[in-house]
């Protein structure tokens, strides 16, 4: 069974708008994760990024005591965020890379360029008993770093995919590319993941992928609770005002 890890990133988004800087504010991530898990998700992710812009540390303190899946960290190779990594002890550690400007994670890690810091990262977390995953585009050369590296998994960057998913041509070469990187990883012993740009038109299609274990889904599955929550919250308020005299 393909398994869904949940991206509660943009939960977090949503309360930093109000709430940078306080202690308490709405929407809870950790909240939001219980309602996954219990909607069936089988994991849950959240992406600490070095300028805080959505998940804050006491969000991961508080997912790694509270979920009951797996808290699937996601993280830039630096010292910061592995200290913090063997303070919560995820289940397992995702390495992405990282920049400032942009929007949300754009490339894969160029892991064929970092063999040796991504092998000493992958080889003390393992020590630590963390599971490392490497999120990577689908390209043999990067499949096989991952595997020299020795990541347990990799996780397949499908934003070009989901990208070109309106196009036809690009969207089966994408597809392409998927499957060829989930086979030569699943040849080299790694296992995989996938995620980025994933919504309910889009995922139908990674069928044919072969090897996927997990996609990691959160910006389409956050949106859509938003459009589909409206009702209810509207009806609670509705219900809050009345009976007002005046
Ligand atoms: N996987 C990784 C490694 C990511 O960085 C992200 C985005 O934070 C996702 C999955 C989820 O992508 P999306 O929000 O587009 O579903």
């Amino acid at each position: 069974m393909l398994k869904l890890g949940v991206n509660i990133d943009h939960v977090a988004t949503l309360r930093q708008a109000r709430y940078r800087g306080q202690p308490n504010g709405e929407p809870d991530p950790v909240a939001a994760a219980l309602v996954c898990e219990a909607a069936g998700a089988h994991g849950i992710t959240a992406h600490l990024r070095e300028d805080r812009r959505h998940i804050i540390d006491g969000d991961i303190q508080r997912l790694s005591r509270e979920i009951r899946t797996r808290l699937n960290l996601e993280m830039a190779n630096v010292p910061e965020m592995i200290a913090i990594a063997f303070d919560v002890h995820p289940g397992i550690v995702c390495l992405v890379p990282e920049r400032r400007e942009e929007v949300t994670t754009e490339g894969g890690l160029d892991a064929a360029a970092a063999i040796s810091a991504l092998t000493e990262t992958c080889l003390r977390l393992n020590n630590a008993g963390i599971e490392v995953s490497l999120f990577i585009a689908p390209v043999g050369c990067q499949v096989e770093a991952a595997a020299e590296i020795g990541a347990q998994f990799i996780e397949l960057h499908t934003g070009s995919y989901a990208e070109h998913f309106e196009q036809t041509a690009e969207r089966n070469r994408e597809l392409d590319r998927l499957a060829a990187a989930a086979r030569r990883a699943n040849q080299l012993g790694l296992r995989v993941n996938a995620g980025h740009g994933l919504n309910v038109r889009n995922v139908p299609l990674l069928h044919g992928v072969p090897h996927l274990v997990e996609l990691n889904i959160g910006h389409s599955l956050v949106s859509r609770a938003i459009e589909t929550g409206l009702a209810t919250a509207v009806r609670e308020m509705l219900a809050a005002m009345k009976g007002y005299t005046g």
